[in-house]
């Protein structure tokens, strides 16, 4: 979701301003996805590299998390939506890990829309804690090394249960990962577009979709 700050700064307004159109995008998304053929919709809202932003602004976007998805719990379970933290909890605030617990827990028999938000996330991170989990396993004797293949390491991910990703989208005209979804994105179709994200809309999600669905996709097939 790159591009808020910049969104805010080119009208005059604090970056947070930015993520709080940032965020009021995510909602018109999730409202519209499904509608558009998407199942599970996973958004970068906060990287373990962003902790090297000011405090007031790694404040903010924390709680904003908090406070927006806590006020569209209703909705949410009106839509059916299943909320799901991937990402290191155990360096968040406490309240917003506590938060993170009633999102989920409220939202957990929801079998519409898979909305993943990565917080606190590194794709990086995420494989050494699966890498960590397994020898964990094997230290216990619970697993043993023959037995790691692709996906019994891809239960031990925090995306784990869920399709890899078709498509990842970039917004804010970087042409780069950033550290996102590292393992799940081996066969997905990239979009980066030039759009910030508080500009992105439903009808410029759905023309990625149509662009994803003329792509020749062949997993490595001739
Ligand atoms: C990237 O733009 C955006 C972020 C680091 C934060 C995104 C977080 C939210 C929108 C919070 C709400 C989340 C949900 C799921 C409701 P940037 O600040 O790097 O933009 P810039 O490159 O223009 O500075």
């Amino acid at each position: 979701m790159d591009g808020n700050g910049r969104w805010a700064v080119n009208r005059g307004l604090p970056r947070i301003a930015g993520h709080r159109q940032g965020a009021q995008v995510v909602h018109d998304i999730v409202a519209t996805a499904p509608a558009a053929g998407v199942s599970a919709l996973t958004v970068f809202a906060f990287s373990t590299e962003n902790w090297k932003r000011s405090a007031d602004e790694v404040g903010s976007i924390l709680h904003l998390f908090v406070t927006t998805v806590t006020k569209w719990l209703p909705d949410l379970v009106t839509q059916r939506v299943r909320v799901r933290v991937i990402g290191e909890r155990s360096s968040l605030p406490p309240d917003v890990r506590t938060a993170v617990r009633v999102i989920e827990t409220q939202t957990e028999s929801g079998d519409g829309l898979h909305l993943n938000v990565a917080l606190n996330y590194g794709g990086r991170a995420e494989i050494v804690h699966a890498a960590r989990e397994f020898a964990t396993a094997c230290a216990a004797g619970r697993a043993t090394p023959e037995s790691l293949t692709e996906s019994t390491f891809e239960s031990n991910l925090w995306l784990r249960g869920e399709k890899s990703p078709d498509i990842v989208i970039r917004t804010g005209g970087e042409s780069r990962v950033s550290n996102f979804l590292l393992w799940e994105m081996a066969y997905a179709e990239f979009f980066f577009l030039d759009v910030l994200w508080p500009d992105f809309t439903p009808d410029a999600l759905n023309d990625v979709i149509r662009m994803f669905r003329k792509r020749n996709r062949r997993f490595g097939g001739a």
